[in-house]
């Protein structure tokens, strides 16, 4: 059985400008090394503005701390006419491990759909990105059609449209739970995530199954990841509103301690 290294992702949105970035990556540092966090243990990364970027970039590199860092979104071309949009070979020469794609916010307030979603996929791929591909349902999809069957159509559209053998992350993040305070329970973060597990198998194989790390996002906080990371299907968090407080999110990382005590 491969095991799959925890993964605790901070989506700081529309959030602090390249200075406050800055700072909050060295206090994230400095935070963690007191609590003698472990890279090994779980793996930590931050989704800062595209402005920010290169500021995150040079803190987390000259200071050689163990965090990876990406971007909340990227065009699906490589290059050319498409002003104001990123290019994957940007966010890969700035040294970016994993962008986001299709999060909720996107799909509402820029109308994205899940050929577009496929699309800054197979760009993020290309460019060598890991893509946190993000699905989830709406209350209505929820009411009119169960929780998981929304969250794994949007994922096979994307799963059909890459390689077998690609590396990405997928984040189920229900839409009702996110920034709502209001949080899926364990048991309903369980079943959605193993469903879309179950998918990954049935395209791209179990081996894919195996290794390719679920996360759960909504309202997660350090009073609940525990109980998140107890579930066999869940592989991490895709955090918003709690990843902008450097001591919350720092005990969100160290959340084996509450699951070993
Ligand atoms: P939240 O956001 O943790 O503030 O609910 C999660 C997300 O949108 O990724």
């Amino acid at each position: 059985m491969v095991e799959r290294r925890p993964l605790i992702a901070g989506n700081w949105k529309m959030n602090f400008d390249h200075l406050r970035s800055i700072a909050f990556v060295q206090k994230l540092a400095w935070t963690l090394k007191d609590a003698k966090y472990s890279a090994g243990q779980v793996e930590v990364a931050v989704f800062p503005p595209f402005t920010d970027i290169r500021s995150v970039q040079t803190t987390i590199e000259s200071d050689r701390m163990e965090f990876a860092f990406g971007a909340q979104d990227l065009s699906p071309h490589d290059s050319g006419a498409h002003t104001g949009d990123i290019s994957g070979e940007f966010l890969a020469k700035l040294g970016c491990t994993y962008v986001i794609v299709g999060h909720s916010e996107r799909r509402m307030d820029h109308h994205e759909d899940d050929e577009l979603v496929a699309a800054k996929t197979r760009a993020a791929l290309l460019h060598g990105l890991v893509p946190v591909v993000c699905v989830g349902e709406t209350t209505e999809d929820r009411e009119a059609h169960g929780a998981s069957a929304v969250p794994v159509a949007q994922l096979r559209v994307v799963l059909e449209s890459i390689a077998k053998d690609s590396d990405i992350v997928v984040a189920y993040e229900p839409v009702w739970a996110i920034g709502s305070g209001q949080a899926a329970t364990p048991k309903e973060a369980q079943e959605v995530c193993s469903a879309l597990r179950e998918e990954i198998a049935a395209v791209m194989g179990n081996d894919a199954a195996e290794r390719t790390r679920v996360l759960y996002g909504g309202s997660v906080k350090s009073q609940n990841i525990a109980s998140f990371m107890r579930e066999a299907d869940v592989d991490g968090a895709l955090v918003g509103g709690a990843s902008l407080d450097v001591d919350e999110f720092s005990r969100i990382v160290q959340f084996p301690k509450h699951i070993i005590a």
